[in-house]
């Protein structure tokens, strides 16, 4: 129906328009809306039956949620064996306090960009940084894993060598966003790649190491690689800095995932290999939301264009939950549903254009950028039309156009909050809940955060309160900050270490001076026995001397 609200509004704005235009413009404009509108009503049935696969209702949302919440509690006791969310540790140790300080590298690579930042943090300032951004070639993402690693060396060696900082023997946090079973906080074997990254030789690998081989083989710069984070941790300490308080960190861009505090007792498999001991009573989880579907288990929200984008993907089969939500695909969505709307002849009267045709031609900030549209103008909707090559199209197109824009990706909104309220719902804590979100197809989409924030409304158990904070940078901060928490744990340890040994040494010291004086005591009271005894035999000789003389 949304498609007659536009139509109402082109009315307004022809109806109000300048009284200026000629009449034949006029005319001819409300003769194209009086063709749209009738072609709508005649259309609105064979739309209706394309859209309502992307139509999901809340009771299906809440069965998807419980599907998903069993797969997070496999996760938890079997991993990725048994379940296909699978839950992964990250070992951050600690939540920022406030008094993380210092010079710190970050590096993030997300979705095709890598970017290396120094950062400053200084308490109660914000963090100053230098950073440098980079699109990572094709034959970086798409060859073997040394020429990545060895690209993402070089690019980080190229700044520091830059900033003069090469030989500072900078901590660096590492912002690695895909799935990676962590045993520490400095290993981390790649579980799977996602997002269209197929760089071979590195899935079983544990990728710190890849990452200091690549440094070490470049040679220009000295630096320590002291924790490897997912971006939904890093979104989750850096909002945790910010606002003083996050439960749940998600991203919503290229692709998407989440991380909350659990229970460490909970987390069975990951922990059975740790490295260290955790003694924390919490650890930030990784999902990995992402991989929900992979095993046919979500039939029910997924659709024909789904299967297709699935089958034509990188890595078929692999993280469903990702391509049903994240940017990555959403603009394809959109495009095969648009090709199936002209095949059908009901749009562009069935003319699409070679490109519309082609697979891959609609970028998802397409979406944003139309829906970005005023009602009336379709500046943007316009120049779309004339990058596509399509010249021959009627305003009922624009409008159906963006109507198809409006349910993929509020069903991408509706997925990404039904996941989001699924991780709310089993968070214990009492109070008012943050949700710190970050990721450019929530940020630059008009209407995803109202339609996220009220969709959680609707599905949270009742009782529970919640807020969504958007984060910027939260990959980078994240990064900078675990390396600073990192380096304020291991000083806090070195200290509780000196404290022990202090304390050791005074021990030790006071036991001597105990020693000691049981020692003087003893002699002291040796002394006076032995007086007391030359008392006693001055008596017993002056008393004999004494019977002598009487005798
Ligand atoms: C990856 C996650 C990542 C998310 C958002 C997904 O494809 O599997 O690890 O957090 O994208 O970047």
């Amino acid at each position: 129906m949304l498609g007659f609200l536009e139509l109402a509004v082109a009315y307004r704005t022809w109806r109000d328009g300048n009284p200026e235009d000629p009449p034949s413009a006029r005319k001819k404009l409300r003769n194209e809306l009086r063709k749209t509108a009738s072609k709508l009503e005649e259309e609105s049935i064979s739309l209706e039956s394309v859209m309502a696969e992307f139509k999901l209702s809340n009771n299906t949302l809440k069965r998807m949620m419980s599907h998903m919440s069993d797969n997070m509690d496999r996760g938890l006791e079997k991993g990725l064996p048994g379940s296909t969310i699978a839950m992964l540790p990250s070992f951050v140790p600690e939540l920022p306090d406030g008094t993380e300080r210092g010079t710190y590298v970050a590096m993030d690579l997300g979705g095709t960009n890598l970017r290396v930042m120094i950062m400053h943090i200084e308490p109660g300032e914000p963090m100053r940084t230098k950073q440098f951004n980079t699109r990572i070639p094709d034959k970086a993402m798409h060859g073997s894993g040394s020429q990545l690693f060895d690209y993402i060396a070089k690019a980080l060696c190229d700044f520091l060598v830059e900033k003069d900082l090469a030989d500072q023997d900078l901590p660096v946090g590492f912002t690695f966003s895909y799935p990676c079973n962590q045993t520490g906080l400095r290993s981390a074997t790649l579980l799977r790649w996602t997002k269209g990254v197929t760089a071979t030789g590195v899935v079983g690998k544990d990728v710190v190491q890849m990452l200091e081989e690549a440094i070490k083989r470049d040679g220009r710069a000295k630096v320590e690689i002291v924790a490897l984070i997912n971006d939904t941790v890093g979104t989750m300490v850096a909002a945790a800095y910010e606002s003083g308080q996050c439960d749940l960190g998600v991203i919503i861009g290229t692709g998407t995932n989440a991380s909350y505090l659990e229970d460490t007792k909970k987390i069975v498999y990951g922990m059975q290999n740790a490295d260290d001991d955790y003694l924390h009573s919490q650890m930030i989880i990784d999902t990995e939301w992402g991989g929900f579907g992979d095993r046919n288990e979500a039939e029910y929200i997924i659709t024909q264009y789904d299967k297709i984008i699935d089958k034509r993907s990188d890595h078929p089969g692999v993280n469903t939950f990702d391509k049903l939500v994240a940017g990555m695909c959403m603009g394809e969505l959109v495009r095969l549903v648009l090709e199936k709307l002209c095949t059908s002849k009901v749009l562009f009267n069935g003319n699409a254009s070679k490109l519309l045709k082609t697979p891959g031609k609609f970028p998802t900030k397409y979406i944003s950028e139309i829906l970005h549209d005023e009602g009336g103008s379709y500046t943007n909707t316009r120049q779309i039309m004339d990058e596509l090559g399509i010249e021959d199209f009627t305003f009922s197109d624009m409008l159906l156009l963006r109507e198809v824009c409006m349910v993929v990706s509020r069903r991408s909104a509706n997925l990404a909050a039904a996941a989001i309220a699924c991780v709310l719902n089993r968070v214990s804590k009492k109070n008012l809940l943050t949700v710190a979100i970050d990721g450019s197809t929530y940020k630059y989409h008009p209407f995803f955060d109202h339609w996220v924030t009220e969709k959680v409304k609707e599905l949270l158990d009742p009782g529970k309160e919640f807020k969504i904070v958007q984060t910027g940078d939260g990959s980078g901060k994240g990064a900078a900050l675990i390396a600073a928490i990192v380096f304020r744990v291991k000083k806090a340890e070195e200290k509780r270490k000196q404290d022990e040994e202090k304390l050791k040494l005074e021990e030790e010291k006071r036991k001597l001076e105990e020693m000691e004086n049981i020692r003087k005591e003893k002699l002291m009271e040796e002394e006076r026995a032995r007086r007391y005894q030359d008392l006693l035999n001055y008596g017993d000789e002056r008393i004999s001397e004494r019977s002598n003389q009487l005798s």
